[in-house]
């Protein structure tokens, strides 16, 4: 019988390293940004590595890169995994990378162990899972969900007001096909991605692989405040109308609903702000911020927004500003498979991997996959939890360990 292999976790590294090199900020962490020159310097060297592997490439409108190992019985759904290869901003070299460096190196045991596959199995690079670019995350995966479309993909627009329509044709992807991304359920058997743990959970608990049960998903807001720009000096504290006042006061207001939240998974943030027009003596007549909201509950999660709505016509009254708040995004947690949980476990006992269940706060594009396939994902530890950081640090042995218990599980699923 041909038994599989053990991944290497030198390959691991050097995959890792060398995507890594593909940076525009390589004096402060790893800055990959979508469609800009190292993100498409990536984009080609993995293509580069699956065709190594033997593995055939096709690119869809919204420029997920799917390698496809072909499997014995080309009218069964294939089998998915991989993840993503654009960054926040100076972020690590794991978030996201680790996923589909794992995905290669399960080709590359599943081939030399000649074990053949009924059902194929494909390695996704999906699109922009980070909000970096369009402030809107997953963007492949959306798509793949149904969830983008080409209407909205001319609505997005970057910091330098290019569309997201504008900049796939500019490429060269197939725009005129954007209707053909979109899976529905059956299209695709299962899906497993392999991540780094963002909470630190697994390193504290001393286990190798995190099984999880459960996504957070993520509402975020673009809050814009409008007040009354005027002289820092000669504008009295009464009569002044300061947005940023505002915009700070909102701010405290939702790290309290997010504190006092009943849900232990609630997480409230405000990451991107504007301040105009940003001068030491002029008071800010407009300031502009994030406000990204998650939970695993979805409805205490629109319950927080709500309060958050309630607070903000409160502030506008109380401080004579303006305030409008755009929905970008509000998603839906999503469940991981059972049965995929069960043979992940099941695999992890095989192989005598330390593991346990958790949850994922950060989302990832199985949130959206799993609107169409079954999905689960597979955790490795990080050290002290940190990422969307230079300083997040995965250690190779613990990837290798991760990328056999994934291996193992896509086998078992190619084979089902
Ligand atoms: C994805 O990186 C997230 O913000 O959770
Ligand atoms: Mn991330
Ligand atoms: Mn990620």
């Amino acid at each position: 019988m041909q038994q599989l292999g053990k991944a290497n976790s030198a390959n691991i590294e050097t995959w890792l390293e060398t995507i890594n090199t593909y940076n525009s900020t390589p004096e402060f962490g790893t800055t990959r940004v979508l469609f800009t020159e190292p993100e498409v310097g990536a984009r080609n060297y993995v293509k580069g590595e699956m065709k190594k592997l033997g593995m055939t490439i096709h690119e869809d409108a919204i420029g997920n890169i799917f390698g496809v190992y072909p499997g014995t019985d080309a009218t069964l759904p294939p089998v998915w995994t991989g993840s993503h290869i654009d960054t926040v901003l100076n972020a690590g070299m794991f978030d996201g990378m680790s996923g589909v460096v794992a995905g290669l190196e399960a080709v590359r045991l599943i081939r030399e162990s000649g074990i053949s596959l009924r059902r194929s199995l494909v390695v996704v690079v999906y699109t922009s899972e980070e909000p970096t670019r369009f402030k809107l995350g997953c963007l492949g995966s959306r798509a793949l969900a149904g969830k983008l479309d080409a209407a909205e993909a001319a609505t997005l627009h970057d910091a330098a007001g290019k569309s997201l329509y504008e900049v796939l044709e500019q490429l060269g992807f197939p725009v005129q096909d954007f209707d053909l991304v979109k899976k529905k359920p059956g299209d695709v058997f299962a899906a497993v991605e392999l991540h780094i743990d963002q909470t630190g959970v697994l390193e504290r608990a001393g286990k190798t692989v995190g099984i999880v049960k459960t996504i957070c998903a993520p509402t975020v807001l673009e809050v814009e405040v409008i007040g009354r720009q005027s002289h820092a000096g000669g504008t009295s504290m009464e009569e002044r109308r300061d947005a940023y006042m505002a915009a700070c006061e909102l701010a405290l207001v939702l790290e309290n609903l997010g504190r006092h939240s009943d849900s232990e998974y609630t997480t409230v943030t405000v990451g991107k702000v504007e301040v105009i027009p940003n001068a030491v003596n002029v008071i800010p007549g407009k300031v502009v911020f994030s406000v990204d909201i998650r939970d695993c509950d979805y409805d205490k999660k629109n319950e927080l927004v709500m309060k958050f709505r309630q607070a903000v016509s409160k502030v506008e009254s109380e401080r004579g500003v303006a305030v409008t708040i755009k929905m970008v995004n509000n998603d839906h947690p999503m469940g991981c498979s059972p049965k995929i949980t069960q043979l992940i476990e099941k695999n992890c006992c095989q192989q005598d991997v330390p593991y346990m269940y958790t949850i994922s706060g950060a989302f990832h594009d199985s949130m959206l996959v799993g609107d169409f396939a079954p999905v689960a994902m597979i955790f490795v530890p990080s050290h002290d939890g940190i990422s969307h950081s230079p300083q997040e640090w995965t250690d190779f042995d613990d990837l290798a360990a991760g990328t056999d218990v994934l291996t193992g599980t896509l086998v078992a699923l190619a084979n089902a």
